[in-house]
């Protein structure tokens, strides 16, 4: 258990997660940071005061400044402006830089032992600028995507099937975006292959919905991006560090030559547990998919400079 748990951001995504952190009672504290005053100290106070019907006593705070996160164990960074329809997770890219990169710097100063999870878009880059603006090491910096994308092609699967959720393994990997690497020949079925119960047609078709899964929430939002599935992909990341679990769940992690990659953030399998990202595990690939891993992590890169020209 975890004495205290930062969530930066109070939006959707925030309020949502704070939600679930203190109902998971994984930590004694939840700090939650927003911009604007008043919303971060409303939403925990009526987040803190459910405590007593749903049974939880996580302490729910709400601030404008970080001296109630002081010493956090973990921080997470859902601050920035969302996407409307039309618009892909790299057009965010310079307003959530700025923002990302002030809130990383905060945290370094208030909790320079953290370990930080990165859910603002575009993902991968965002978590590139945490690592940088904090100096942390990066084992303790990393992204939410995996799991989330993996949850949606689990969902799509599951609902196909018409069989429990609770039955389905997958894994995708890659950037979260278009270029995510569903990988088809680790999906099972209570441990058998998806390719027993679906021809390719029908598991491309469910692969295209999974890659265009937070768009299709967009087109139905219009004012704004996914939050329940994010905020509960998290929530798992946090209770495999809170509680030391050792999970294996897709992360945007930072690549040393794993999969012949290097200096750049990408969905990888890793073991989560308290030290944050204490391993990526290398799984065998088919060409094909390790030519669309290499893809996915040329177009983080990419976008990684595209940020350094705007400077
Ligand atoms: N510090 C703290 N909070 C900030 C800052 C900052 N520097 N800048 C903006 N915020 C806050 C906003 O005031 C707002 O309350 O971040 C919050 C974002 O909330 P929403 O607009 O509801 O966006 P949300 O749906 O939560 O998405 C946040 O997560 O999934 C990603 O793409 C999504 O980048 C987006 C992020």
């Amino acid at each position: 258990m975890f004495e205290k748990i930062t969530v930066v951001g109070a939006g959707h995504v925030g309020a949502t997660q704070a939600l679930r952190l203190a109902e998971m009672q994984i930590a004694r504290e939840v700090v939650l940071v927003d911009i604007i005053d008043g919303i971060p100290q409303g939403k925990a106070l009526d987040l803190y005061e459910s405590g007593p019907i749903m049974g939880f006593d996580t302490r729910v705070t709400g601030a404008t400044d970080y001296g109630k996160t002081v010493g956090s164990d973990l921080v997470i960074i859902t601050a920035g402006i969302p996407r409307k329809p039309g618009m892909s997770r790299d057009d965010l890219l310079s307003t959530n830089a700025g923002i990302v990169r002030s809130v990383a710097g905060e945290v370094k100063k208030s909790s320079p032992n953290a370990i930080v999870i990165v859910v603002s878009n575009p993902l991968d880059v965002m978590t590139y600028v945490a690592k940088e603006a904090t100096g942390f090491a990066p084992n303790r910096v990393f992204g939410m995507a995996g799991v989330l994308d993996t949850a949606r092609f689990r969902t799509f699967i599951a609902e196909r099937l018409n069989v429990s959720v609770e039955d389905i393994q997958a894994l995708v990997l890659g950037g979260h975006g278009d270029t995510m690497v569903p990988l088809v020949s680790y999906t099972t079925v209570s441990g058998i292959p998806l390719k027993q119960f679906l021809g390719q047609d029908e598991i491309d078709a469910l692969i295209d919905r999974t890659r265009k899964g937070g768009a299709e929430i967009v087109a139905y939002l219009k004012e704004g991006s996914a939050y329940y599935a994010p905020s509960a992909a998290v929530a798992q990341m946090a209770e495999a560090i809170a509680l030391d679990k050792k999970r294996i769940l897709p992360c945007a992690a930072w690549m040393e030559g794993q999969y012949g990659i290097s200096n750049t953030y990408l969905g990888v399998p890793c073991k989560l547990g308290r030290d944050g990202v204490e391993e990526i595990i290398e799984v065998e690939l088919t060409a094909d998919e390790k030519a669309a891993l290499e893809k996915s992590a040329e177009h983080v890169r990419s976008t990684v400079e595209q940020l350094k020209k705007l400077g």
